[in-house]
């Protein structure tokens, strides 16, 4: 038994020896801080003073960098996976149902000529969803994060696994914590990144539910009045621009409000109400809710851990030179 055991060792370990050269010839790489300082110097800076300029015309644009790091990271990898439009029937992730609201991904085009008319097919898309959530987050007041880049764009859309393995508005806290222990975010770094939604809005398809046909016990009765007022039906047309601002006192900015809010009771999703509720988030909502900068450390923390979420990176993939489609060779 032993000197099968030693066998086994033995030749484990010269298949090791064997197979580790490959890692040098797979190209695999990893990611890294200033990838481009070589081969575009002004990368960031392109990237950053577009995120800047199209903060000051369209506010909102940096509260959709912010969600697109979300549905493009959490979806196999940080890819660029979400930008690609619908071509030969191979149906894009921005038309799946979860992707319901996403808004400004013309501007994604705007930044990527901006970078392409100084470097030429060198910067992905998949650092340009990096970097401009990175630079988002700045302008709407939250924390500054240094990311590493060298993301490689992917060749397909996952729309299957979108719909499969992005959480639903009404799904349950266990099944979002276990999607994001399944990228290696933990309980704390799953409830600072939902305080996300201390910016932006929801529409009325996305929480009708709450308010009809009967209110929603968890509910704080005023808001209740609030949502019925913002979504005065309960089959929205879900085409008409209605909807509720994820927090009405500070809307742009990433702050702790969110957590104030869900301790009061106005949650906008169920699933934001039941972090408050189950023990296993309950007590982050209330450390959250007490000090900013201790949200502000976890969200940086987890929004790393996101973006570096399973990336392509050397051989892989390609740097596509438009955003929308993969490269045609
Ligand atoms: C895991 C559970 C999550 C669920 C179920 C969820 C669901 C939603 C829903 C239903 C909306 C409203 C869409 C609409 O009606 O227009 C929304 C908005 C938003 N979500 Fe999430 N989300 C989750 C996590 C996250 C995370 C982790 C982030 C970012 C790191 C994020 C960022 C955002 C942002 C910024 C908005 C506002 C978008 C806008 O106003 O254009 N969400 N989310
Ligand atoms: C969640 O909401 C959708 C509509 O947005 C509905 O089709 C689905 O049945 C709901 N799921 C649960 C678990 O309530």
């Amino acid at each position: 038994m032993a000197s099968t055991m030693r066998h086994y060792c033995s030749s484990n370990l010269i298949v090791l020896l064997l197979l580790l050269p490959l890692q040098f010839y797979s190209g695999k790489s990893e990611l890294q801080l200033n990838h481009y300082a070589q081969s575009c110097p002004r990368a960031e800076e392109i990237i950053k003073e577009q995120v800047i300029k199209l903060y000051s015309k369209h506010g909102n644009t940096a509260v959709s960098w912010v969600r697109n790091l979300f549905h493009d990271c959490i979806v196999t990898s940080c890819d660029a996976s979400l930008l690609l439009e619908t071509v030969n029937g191979i149906e894009s992730e921005k038309a799946s149902q979860r992707s319901f609201g996403m808004r400004n991904f013309k501007y994604v085009n705007t930044i990527k000529q901006a970078l392409e008319s100084e470097c030429h097919s060198t910067v992905s898309c998949a650092d340009i969803v990096a970097l401009s959530a990175r630079d988002g987050i700045v302008m709407l007041g939250g924390p500054r994060i240094e990311m590493k880049t060298g993301r490689k764009d992917c060749k397909e859309s996952y729309r299957a696994v979108v719909e499969d393995f992005i959480p639903d508005h009404n799904d349950s806290i266990s099944l979002v914590l276990s999607r994001f222990q399944s990228i290696g975010i933990d309980v704390e770094g799953t409830v600072a990144l939902l305080g996300s939604h201390s910016v932006g809005r929801v529409h009325c398809v996305n929480l009708v539910q709450r308010i009809y046909p009967t209110i929603d016990p968890t509910l704080d009765p005023d808001y209740a009045v609030y949502l019925k007022r913002r979504c005065p039906t309960p089959d929205p047309d879900p085409h008409a621009v209605q909807y509720a601002r994820n927090d009405n006192e500070t809307p742009m900015i990433l702050d702790n409000n969110y957590y104030k809010n869900l301790l009061r009771h106005k949650g906008l999703l169920i699933v934001d109400q039941q972090l408050t509720s189950d023990p296993l988030t309950a007590p982050y909502v209330e450390k959250m809710a007490a000090d900013n900068a201790y949200f502000h450390d976890q969200f940086s923390r987890a929004v790393l851990l996101l973006s570096e979420n399973n990336p392509l990176t050397g051989d892989q993939g390609e740097i596509r030179k438009d955003c929308r489609y993969v490269n045609r060779n």
